[in-house]
This record gives structure tokens, C-alpha cells and sequence, in this order.
């Protein structure tokens, strides 16, 4: 390119004819405004926080100079196991862990396939493979914050923490090591690291809203979110085309009901009810229907969406029997298996999770983790609504529980109580569910 002929600008007494040169200007024109500017900020006074400019500049721009920053320190856990909402739950309790040692999490494993015992076989997936990592930190600032690996200085710098096992390891005395952990000499190791069993098993020491506060934080990735989209936008197929066939105005709302009769489920919640010394666990697909039909308001035509496990899309039995004006419907008639088939089992739970969750009315066991889980998820969106009837099938996100008897013996109106004091009644089930106001926070 001749550059010869174009004139020459100054500045600074420099030539002004190349890229780099006009580079540099800007950097000093910018330097400049920013010394004649900064100093009347500063004299704002009251309204700009001084904080801004002293201590938060860029980090980006630091990461050079480490020895400007505070150095973090991490908590490591072992690999997470087990179906998506126990992962969800020992996930957080890892969260509420680091939190109370004022460690960042290092970002754990969590697992994608469904084994019960064999350990070996359990499948690792990254966390963020399935929740959004970025997303996480910026929800959950000031709360709790996830760690890679690579921000770790120095590998051996670690302390290993070994939980308790057994009868005599107390909640109190779980605690008592936490306590300790948080303090010299243990909180000058880089890296805790908890040695021995799964997080969901751990003690529990936090109230059901700090849990809550870290589900809030968790986003699935978008790939996950896409494929419930598609699986919803089937669903509202079913219920258009029932509008057209009988000419409504109105769109027709769907129901998930998510419907635990598959054998393994059987044979736990019968040991359970004995167990428990409780006859509301176990419900059979009669009950279930009957159960739904008796939703008080509720109104016809609607679809009706069973979340049920995949050895009952054989049986046809359960699309039948439903009454009038109720279209029930699953995967394989939906013909969304194949999206589900692509994915290993807990990206499968993931998007069940979602369509239950942005249904118009939800309907599960409420000692069931996912169902429970499904609920917490709504009432806090309730919350976040402002609305103040929680009960019925008028409110924003109503959720029932159909093995335990509500008004004119439909399933009853269940909410989270977000002010109880652990979260042993979501992670266990409970028969103490309601739609009560003073669950509200
Ligand atoms: C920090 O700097 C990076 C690159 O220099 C930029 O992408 C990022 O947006 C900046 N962050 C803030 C909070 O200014
Ligand atoms: C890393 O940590 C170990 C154990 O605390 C320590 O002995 C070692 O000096 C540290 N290395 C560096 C480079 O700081
Ligand atoms: C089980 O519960 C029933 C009533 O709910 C009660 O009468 C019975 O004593 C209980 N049995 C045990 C072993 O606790
Ligand atoms: C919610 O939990 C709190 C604390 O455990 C309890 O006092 C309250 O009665 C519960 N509310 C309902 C509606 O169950």
C-alpha cells in the first residue's frame, strides 16, 4: 500500500501514518482523559463508592501479578453419585461445605450413569457438562464460588479430611471437625481434601434455604434446556391439536405427572411404608388417576404427560383409563425417545426434570427426591412471582402430591417449606407436606 501521499497527521510530534502509531495515540489520549477525569470522580465523593476504583479493577488484568490478589483455597470432594436430584442435593451440601470453611469448591465430578454399588462403573461427566460454570459463580456470588483445577498453585499443599463413619459419628461431632478444619493450622493448606463417602451422605448442618440458594445458582447448559424445548413443544402439540378438533379459544395446559409404579419402585416403597410405619407412600396407577381426575378446578380438555421410567413405555396399560377429556401421553407416543436415547442417564433425568418443571400443574410422590425436588424449584418461583396464594390450581406453579389425600380426595396442595431446618424431608420424603402461607420466607 503507498502510504506517501496521504498527509501527515501529528501528534506528540509523531507521525500519525500507520496502524500502530494510531494505536498508541489512543492508548495516551485515553491515559490523559483518564487523569484529568479520575480525580473528579474521586471528589463526587458520595456518590460514586470509592471501592470501585481502589479495590476492584479488572482481575483479568492482574492475573499476571498474582501477589496483588488473595489467593484462594479450595475443597476437593469425591466424585458425586447416584440419580440427578441425589446429585443435585450432594452437590449443594459439598457448596454449603466449602462455604463454611471459606474455601472455593474445585469444580467436582459428577456421574453419568446410574449404578448403585459397583463405584467402578460409575461413568464420571464434569460438572460443567451439565451446568452452566460461569453461570454458577455469577448467580452464586458472595454465597459460594466453584474452582478450577488450573487456579491451583501447588498440588501437594493438602490436607485430607476424613469423615466419620458408623453409629458413632454424630452430626454434633461432624460438625466439631468442620469447625476445626475452618481454623490453624488446617486453614493454611491450598486444598482440603474430604476423603470417604459420597456428599449426599455427609451430616447435614444448613437450613433448607441455603440449599435452595445454591439449586437457584444451578443452570443446565444449553444443550440440555434445547432438548426439553422439543419435548415441551410436543407435548403442546398434543394439546393443539385437541383445541382445533374442538374449536376452543383457549390453548390446553399440560399436567406432568411424574409416575413412580415401575417394579424396583415398588418393592422400595413397600419396605419403606413398613419401615416408616406410614401407608401413604406406595400409590397404584388407579390411585394415581384417581388421584389427578379429582384436582379440584381442574379443567378439561388438558394433556396429561407421564414422567415414568422406561420399562413402563412397554406398557401401553397406563394411557389407558384415563377419563374424558384427559390425553395422556409419554415419550414413545410423543415420539421423543430418540432425543432421550442419545443422551447417557443423567442428561435423560435432566430433561425430564425440566418439562416436569414447566408444566402448567405438576403432580409427584412426595417421597420421591425428584419430585421433591421438581416442587422446591416451583415454590421458588412462586416466591419470585410475589404471589400470594399458593394453593390450587389458579396459582402461577401449583404442585400436588398424589400418595397423600387433599380435598375431595384429590391429591394435595404441596410447597416447599423453605424455613425448615435441614433438608432431610426433601432428600428422604415426607408426609408432612402442605400449601401453607407460612412457608413462605
Ligand atoms: C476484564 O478484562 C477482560 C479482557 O481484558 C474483559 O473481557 C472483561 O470484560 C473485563 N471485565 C470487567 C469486569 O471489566
Ligand atoms: C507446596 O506445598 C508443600 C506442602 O505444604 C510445601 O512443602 C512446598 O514447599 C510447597 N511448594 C511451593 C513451591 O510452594
Ligand atoms: C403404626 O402406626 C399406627 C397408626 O398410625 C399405630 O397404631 C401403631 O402402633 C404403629 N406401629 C408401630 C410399630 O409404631
Ligand atoms: C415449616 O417448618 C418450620 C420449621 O421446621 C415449622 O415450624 C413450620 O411449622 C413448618 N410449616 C409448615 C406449614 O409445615
Amino acid at each position: 500500500m503507498d502510504i506517501s501521499n496521504r498527509k501527515h497527521l501529528r501528534f506528540l510530534g509523531l507521525p500519525l501514518n500507520s496502524l500502530a502509531c494510531k494505536c498508541v495515540a489512543l492508548v495516551v489520549i485515553a491515559l490523559v482523559l483518564r487523569a484529568v477525569l479520575l480525580p473528579r470522580l474521586y471528589e463526587l465523593g458520595g456518590l460514586f463508592e470509592q471501592s470501585k476504583f481502589l479495590v476492584a479493577p479488572n482481575v483479568s488484568l492482574l492475573s499476571d501479578s498474582e501477589s496483588l490478589m488473595e489467593k484462594s483455597k479450595f475443597l476437593e470432594v469425591p466424585q458425586i453419585i447416584w440419580g440427578l436430584n441425589n446429585q443435585k442435593i450432594a452437590f449443594a451440601r459439598a457448596c454449603l461445605t466449602a462455604r463454611m470453611l471459606k474455601r472455593k469448591l474445585l469444580m467436582p465430578s459428577l456421574s453419568a450413569s446410574l449404578f448403585y454399588k459397583e463405584v467402578d462403573l460409575l461413568q464420571p461427566i464434569s460438572f460443567d457438562k451439565v451446568f452452566q460454570f460461569g453461570s454458577f459463580n455469577s448467580r452464586c456470588s458472595e454465597f459460594v464460588q466453584l474452582g478450577h483445577y488450573s487456579e491451583i498453585s501447588n498440588q501437594s499443599d493438602v490436607v485430607e479430611l476424613q469423615k466419620g463413619l458408623g453409629r458413632r459419628w454424630t452430626v454434633e461431632k461432624d460438625f466439631e471437625q468442620l469447625v476445626q478444619f475452618s481454623k490453624q493450622p488446617y486453614d493454611q493448606y491450598e486444598i482440603v481434601k474430604v476423603v470417604g463417602k459420597n456428599p449426599f451422605l455427609w451430616h447435614d448442618h444448613w437450613p433448607a434455604k441455603d440449599y435452595a440458594r445454591v439449586f437457584e445458582c444451578l443452570v443446565f447448559v444449553e444443550q440440555i434446556s434445547k432438548e426439553a424445548d422439543k419435548v415441551v413443544s410436543k407435548i403442546r402439540d398434543v394439546g393443539r391439536e385437541a383445541r382445533q378438533q374442538m374449536g376452543l379459544s383457549q390453548p390446553v395446559p399440560y399436567v406432568a405427572v411424574h409416575m413412580r409404579i415401575e417394579k424396583d419402585w415398588m418393592i422400595h416403597c413397600k419396605k419403606l411404608e413398613q419401615r416408616l410405619n406410614i401407608s401413604e407412600i406406595c400409590s397404584s396407577k388407579e390411585e394415581i388417576m384417581d388421584r389427578v381426575r379429582n384436582i379440584i378446578g381442574l379443567k378439561i380438555p388438558m394433556v396429561i404427560y407421564l414422567a415414568v421410567a422406561d420399562s413402563l413405555l412397554e406398557d401401553n396399560s397406563i394411557l389407558n383409563g384415563w377419563n374424558e377429556g384427559l390425553l395422556p401421553c409419554e415419550k414413545k407416543k410423543l415420539g421423543v425417545v430418540e432425543i432421550y436415547k442419545k443422551h447417557p442417564y443423567l442428561i435423560q433425568s435432566a430433561i425430564d426434570y425440566l418439562v416436569c418443571l414447566r408444566s402448567d400443574i405438576f403432580v409427584g410422590n412426595s417421597f420421591s427426591t425428584f419430585s421433591s425436588l421438581v416442587v422446591l424449584d416451583r415454590t421458588q418461583k412462586m416466591i419470585e412471582t410475589g404471589d400470594a396464594n399458593m394453593c390450587g390450581v389458579d396459582t402461577h406453579w401449583p404442585s400436588f402430591a398424589y400418595n397423600l389425600a387433599g380435598e375431595s380426595n384429590g391429591p394435595r396442595a404441596w410447597v416447599t417449606n423453605l424455613s425448615d431446618s435441614s433438608l432431610q424431608s426433601i432428600s428422604y420424603g415426607s408426609n408432612h407436606i402442605s400449601c401453607s402461607l407460612t412457608s413462605r420466607l
